[in-house]
């Protein structure tokens, strides 16, 4: 018993259940209402291999030879990470595109909408980031845009990451190209998309790259932002492969508390890291990021044959 609650622990409540009459795990999880992948870890079974197993509402894990590599939380990031935090747990990269809201984005730029954070919300983010970060060189890419109409309201996320602490350590642009990689994309009023900025944080101001030479700056095609395999506001997979490289080692955990589409998790999976990604929206998660992270882990080798694509 938790002497300082006296409330069992789920390993209590596990062990209280079998310690009489043998049980089927689905028996315990009956009798318990404890999920079945928990029992199966209290009990030292090992998780299931290469599938997405819920453990709580709206939280899912995968695991591949038996090690937890990719945790989805499809939750409102704002009172997630403290509870993460409070578990102690330690995250050695953070990939932050925020859900910002300026004028272009209450505008109606954007295909489809999603949730956005207030400022002070942000600064929530922030705090509990701090207390999950592993140490002061932890880096923490944040991608904001640097359109002028909301060059005065972005700048008030932006002030959070300093109020929490963080320092710049260097900063790059990240160009939106059209298909034909040379023209600038384009708005829905025909206008250029004026570029975002990528800046890399850490506590101390300081950081060594881990794999590949720093390189903020990239010039890429915009992913689709609608239709069924676009997600608005989608990075494009080059860069986080690149920023993922340079900010951490296989095996390594990356935290993207906006995942949006998953790119990031899926590339940081396939990248042989470890993955906590949150998102708000039930849809990205079912249509977007498990099963792009599913992919990440077992991709499925694609060949041109004369033109057609064989599976
Ligand atoms: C800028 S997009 C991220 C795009 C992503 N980086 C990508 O490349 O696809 C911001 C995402 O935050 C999600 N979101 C909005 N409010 C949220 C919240 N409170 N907690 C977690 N996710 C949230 C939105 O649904 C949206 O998918």
């Amino acid at each position: 018993m938790n002497s300082q609650t006296l409330v069992p622990t789920q390993k209590e409540i596990v062990q209280q259940t079998i310690e009489k009459t043998p049980k089927s795990i689905k028996e315990i999880a009956d009798e318990t209402k404890i999920f079945e992948p928990n029992i199966r870890r209290i009990l030292g079974i090992g998780a299931k291999e290469g599938v997405f197993e819920r453990i709580d509402k709206g939280v899912y894990i995968l695991s591949r030879k038996g090690d937890d590599i990719a945790y989805i939380h499809t939750a409102d990031a704002v009172e997630t990470l403290p509870k993460l935090a409070e578990q102690g747990i330690k995250i050695d990269m953070v990939f932050l595109d925020p859900p910002y809201t300026t004028p272009a984005v209450k505008g109606g730029n954007r295909p489809q909408r999603y949730d956005v954070i207030s400022p002070e919300e942000f600064g929530k983010v922030m705090g509990a980031i701090s207390r999950l970060i592993k140490n002061d060189d932890t880096p923490v890419y944040y991608i904001a845009s640097k359109a002028p109409s909301g060059l005065k309201e972005m700048a008030r996320y932006t002030q959070q990451i300093f109020n929490a602490g963080f320092k710049i350590v260097a900063q790059g642009e990240y160009t939106k190209l059209q298909k034909d990689k040379i023209n600038l994309a384009t708005n829905p009023q025909g206008k250029s998309i004026t570029p975002e900025v990528l800046i890399l944080f850490t506590k101390s101001g300081e950081f060594i790259e881990k794999e590949i030479p720093r390189n903020l700056t990239f010039r890429l095609v915009r992913p689709a932002i609608a239709g069924k395999e676009g997600y608005p506001t989608q990075k494009p997979a080059e860069m986080l492969e690149s920023i993922i490289k340079q900010g951490t080692l296989p095996g390594n955990m990356l935290l993207d508390p906006f995942a949006g589409s998953g790119i990031a998790p899926a590339k940081a999976i396939e990248l042989k890291r470890r993955v906590i990604a949150i998102e708000k929206s039930l849809d990205a998660v079912e249509r977007f990021i498990k099963p792009r992270i599913k992919e990440a882990l077992n991709p499925i080798k694609t060949q041109m044959v004369f033109g057609f694509t064989s599976v």
